[in-house]
């Protein structure tokens, strides 16, 4: 099946070539949690100190939940969007009054926490639980699209439900939390949107898109 060429090719290209990042050094899934809620709409270099000084100040679910919420928005300070800081302590809040300080392993029970939507729920399962869940993002949504040379556009939700899918087998035939940055990273540096690097793609040769030229038209989107 050509899914599990794609997980074993790009977790082999991924231990070759992904960036050192500070999350990418833990498996706690708090770390995780705060880091894939900082990254949702922020770049990655501008995430890496707050994230540092974020999980120096508050290490744990229970320094969070028991933080006042001024100190929590002012380590956030710069970074925007401050209704993710809001939901992140209030989610911590639960975790200390519900789940005795553990973040769940439980789809149900993760997403029932404020602001854990379907992106932060499979991310958090996918890599600190490492769960086939799908954790899709714009960036995955790029690197499925043009592999599987999905021409309809990817916003729609049936596409973007497919696409879900063909994820969550391919990380049935690999390993969840390796994968899943996997996808992410061939999107960050290679699989990018506009000039996309085809020349040193580790899957290249079995890419739909490129094969049709495509690769740097895809993803489609519907008009606005
Ligand atoms: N963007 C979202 N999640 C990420 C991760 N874990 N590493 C790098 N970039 C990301």
């Amino acid at each position: 099946e050509s899914l599990a060429a794609f997980a074993h090719t790009l977790e082999a290209w991924y231990a070759q070539s992904s960036r050192d990042l500070p999350w990418r050094h833990t498996g706690d899934p708090y770390a995780i949690l705060v880091s894939e809620t900082m990254l949702q709409q922020t770049r990655v270099e501008t995430v890496i100190p707050y994230y540092l000084r974020f999980m120096e100040r508050f290490p744990t679910p229970r320094h969070l939940a028991d933080a006042e919420m001024d100190d929590v928005l002012k380590m956030w300070e710069g970074l925007g969007y401050y209704r993710r800081a809001r939901n992140l302590k209030a989610a911590m809040e639960v975790v200390r009054d519900r789940h005795a300080g553990r973040i769940p392993d439980e789809p149900d029970e993760l997403k029932a926490l404020p602001g854990i939507g379907p992106y932060t729920l499979g991310a958090v399962l996918s890599i600190a639980f490492n769960q086939p869940h799908p954790a899709v993002d714009g960036n995955v949504l790029r690197v499925m699209s043009r592999y599987r040379g999905i021409e309809e556009p990817v916003d729609l939700p049936t596409v973007k439900r497919r696409i879900e899918q063909e994820v969550a087998e391919a990380l049935r035939h690999g390993t969840p939390r390796v994968l899943t940055q996997a996808i992410m990273e061939l999107g960050a540096l290679v699989c990018v949107p506009n000039r996309p690097h085809c020349d040193v793609c580790p899957l290249a040769e079995s890419c739909a898109a490129r094969d049709r030229g495509l690769a740097h038209t895809l993803p489609n989107r519907l008009p606005k």
